[in-house]
């Protein structure tokens, strides 16, 4: 079916369910680039140290909302960094104040500020049977910390013994899957209940392993979960092009510096926030689900936990846009391509 190539395209606000916004000058640096693209996001709590008490949460919101542009109209959304020693009362009050939207968990070791995580998932029952009471939603970072394991399998690994048995004995626990990458996650998620959902990232929409590991290693597409092989970008394409409502919105922009990513041990991270919109649509364009997108961007994720949609909208307009190679000593993700589409004001 031929349809008009139209010159814009008008979506509600949209909002970012997992975003790395760092502290200090990092944060003054990356956030107003969220805050132009969303109207919300929920903010990541890997900071050091980490951000486990609504005490922390409260300053951190605070340190963020002092760090936003004048004219920002941007709410963040703030999140438990869940330990071997969190305390489910504080969490329950942090959540009933409004200050936690969600707590997130980090298998320890498993990624970038992660030591302080979960050792043993059996340590944080009692939260999570809290949250499971009172309807809290958790993100995940699906991954096994196992060193047996090889890299690019511990996210189906981590579904196999982790997610699938917590989710057997907590049937009701709202769950975000973070960053899915893998055709197994998509398969988990879609043959779940209701209460589990997964964010997916620009980054896996568009690259698969080759763009990391071919011709000389490339530190600017390393991520964690690490982007996999060709049918698994292909299967999350599918998954985030369907019009399916568990699926949604999650940038995982998460900025090193340069010389960080650049090094004999590089970061973990891409840097996608400035123009994660234009690089999402770009996506659902080839795919031929441009009226999807809205749904994608702007409804799924705000249902999933139960706030109301934006009001108000946001312009995309077919236009090249370059992508700079760095900003501000961070190389963002598509650093030097030519983007189809603009995000207007
Ligand atoms: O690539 C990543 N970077 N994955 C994560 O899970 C954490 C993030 C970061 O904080 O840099
Ligand atoms: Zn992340």
């Amino acid at each position: 079916m031929a349809r008009a190539m139209s010159e814009t395209l008008t979506i509600r606000r949209p909002d970012d369910w997992h975003v790395h916004l760092r502290d200090g000058d990092m944060l003054r640096h990356v956030v107003g680039h969220t805050a132009r693209q969303f109207a919300r996001a929920i903010v990541m709590p890997n900071l050091t140290p980490p951000v486990a008490r609504a005490a922390d949460a409260a300053a951190y919101r605070q340190r963020i909302l002092a760090a936003l542009p004048a004219d920002a109209d941007f709410t963040p959304l703030m999140t438990c960094y869940l330990t071997d020693a969190t305390d489910a009362d504080d969490l329950a009050a942090g959540h009933a104040d409004g200050i936690f939207t969600a707590a997130k968990l980090y298998p320890a070791g498993a990624t970038t500020n992660s030591a302080n995580g979960v050792t043993d998932i059996g340590n944080i029952r009692d939260v999570l049977e809290r949250m499971a009471e009172v309807g809290m939603p958790l993100c995940v970072h699906g991954e096994v910390t196992d060193p047996e394991i090889d890299v690019f399998d511990r996210e189906a690994v981590f579904i196999e013994r982790v997610l699938a048995p917590l989710l057997r004995d907590l049937p009701e626990l709202k769950v975000v899957f973070e960053h899915a990458t893998t055709e197994e996650a998509v398969a988990f998620v879609e043959s779940a209940r209701p209460n589990v959902a997964a964010t997916i990232t620009p980054q896996h929409l568009h690259i698969n392993r080759n763009a990391m590991l071919v011709g000389g290693i490339r530190p600017h597409a390393y991520c964690l979960p690490v982007a996999k092989r060709e049918k698994h970008r292909l299967a999350l394409r599918k998954a985030a092009t369907s019009g399916s409502g568990k699926f949604f919105l999650g940038t995982d922009s998460a900025p090193h510096t340069r010389e960080a990513k650049e090094s004999g041990c590089g970061c973990a991270g891409i840097f996608n926030a400035p123009f994660a919109l234009e690089s999402y649509l770009t996506v659902f364009e080839a795919e031929g689900a441009i009226e999807r997108f809205e749904g994608f961007a702007s409804e799924h994720g705000a249902r999933f936990y139960g706030l109301p949609l934006n009001e108000g909208t946001v312009t995309l307009q077919r236009a090249p846009v370059e992508v700079p190679a760095e900003l501000r000593g961070v190389v963002p993700f598509h650093a030097g391509d030519t983007l189809g589409w603009r995000l207007a004001g």
